[in-house]
Formats: C-alpha cells, structure tokens, sequence
C-alpha cells in the first residue's frame, strides 16, 4: 500500500482490488449469469431500437453479453473489462467484438463524445457512491449520443441480497438511492426507462 496516499484513496484501492479478486474468482458462475441477463439486454436493446450506426463502449463488460447484445444489432462495439478470466470467457464466445483490459479509473483517458453510446450492465451498485458519481459523470462526457445503463431498481429478494453481500457493501445503499437524481447531477437526462425483471431496469439517457 503507498504509504503517501490518503486514506480514502487507500481505502477506494483496496476495495477494486478486492472487487477484481471477487470477479476473478466467480468467473466460473457467469453462465448461470448470462443465462438470465443475456435474454433481457436483448429485449431492452430490441425495444430501445437505437440507431445501428452508433459506436458503442461497453464499460465493466464482464463476459460481454451486453456488448454482444449491441453487436447483435449491428453496433461495432468495444468493451473494458479489469476482469481477465471474463475477459477470456467473452473473447473466446464473441470474437466480433473488441475486448480490451481496463481499469475504469482511468476513464479520464478517453477523449469526450468519441462513442455513441455508452453503456453499463450490472456494474454501478457494486461501486462506491464517490466513484460512481466519477462514472457516470464520465459515461456522459464520453457518449456523444445516448447513455444505457441496466441495474437494479429494487430488491431482489435473499439470494440477490446474499449475493451482493459477498460482492461488498454497496448494494442495500444502491437500491435505496435514487437513479434519476444520480444521473442528473452526473450532467444525464433520463429519456427512457423501464423494467427488464422483477427487480432490474434500463435506463436511457441523453449527455446534456
Ligand atoms: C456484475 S458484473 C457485470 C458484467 C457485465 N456487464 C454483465 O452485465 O454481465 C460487474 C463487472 O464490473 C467489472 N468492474 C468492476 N469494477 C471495475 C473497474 N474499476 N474497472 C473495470 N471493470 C470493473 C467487474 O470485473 C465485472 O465484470
């Protein structure tokens, strides 16, 4: 640990160090995943029928279904990941996409208004706050058009909550909030949103 860091960012490394090892090592459950999820972004993204032509950059793409959803529809598409063995599960089932190990601090590297679209699935209620409000504030800068984000919405039930609970501590915090308050102070505006479970939404939002 660098000894001249404060302790908050000490604090915010530990806990993306410890997230990576926890997705390292569930990586073996995200068939069980992506057999629930990959269904639903197609859904969505079929209802949302957003123009083809738009680039698209899939933040926390995991396995890639998200971003091999946008593909599906005709979308070139690239997608980040901190995450190697996802990353490998997901190169190896959508070659069409291009995949790329990153670390989401560093999103300040991207020039402004350089995709389509940016998107999200599953990852804002695994963040802190402090750095959530960095991403989405990032995600707007970034996204020349649209931003899509999948998350919860609402509680979704015991295991969900079990789940989560090994995940960190940022899930009960998460569904308590308020998403369009969130995007709205990230510079967003919500111009669509609905459910695509009993306890997931999309949203749709402009970079104003
Ligand atoms: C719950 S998974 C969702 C994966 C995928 N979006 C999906 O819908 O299946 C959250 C993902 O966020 C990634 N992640 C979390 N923090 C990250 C960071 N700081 N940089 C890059 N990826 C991160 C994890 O590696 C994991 O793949």
């Amino acid at each position: 640990m660098n000894r001249e860091l404060p302790a908050r960012e000490c604090q915010h490394l530990r806990e993306r160090r410890r997230a990576r090892l926890f997705f390292n090592r569930t990586a073996f459950l995200y068939p069980l995943i992506e057999w629930h999820l990959f269904p639903r972004y197609r859904q969505a993204l079929e209802r949302l029928k957003l123009p083809a032509g738009l680039t698209v950059l899939d933040l926390a793409t995991g396995s890639g279904i998200l971003a091999a959803a946008f593909s599906g529809r005709g979308h070139p598409v690239k997608g980040l990941d901190f995450s190697r063995p996802l990353l490998k599960r997901a190169k190896k089932r959508f070659p069409e996409v291009d995949f790329k190990v990153f670390d989401l601090v560093d999103l300040a590297m991207i020039p402004p208004d350089s995709y389509g679209i940016v998107a999200c699935g599953y990852l804002l209620h695994g963040i802190s706050p402090r750095f959530r409000a960095t991403v989405l504030q990032e995600m707007a800068r970034i996204a020349a058009e649209y931003i899509v984000v999948f998350d919860y919405c609402c509680d979704g039930g015991w295991f969900v909550r079990l789940i989560e609970w090994i995940e960190g501590p940022h899930y009960a915090g998460f569904i308590a909030g308020s998403r369009e308050q969130e995007f709205a102070v990230a510079g967003m505006e919500v111009v669509d949103s609905f459910h695509t479970s009993a306890f997931g939404s999309t949203w749709l939002c402009r970079p104003r």
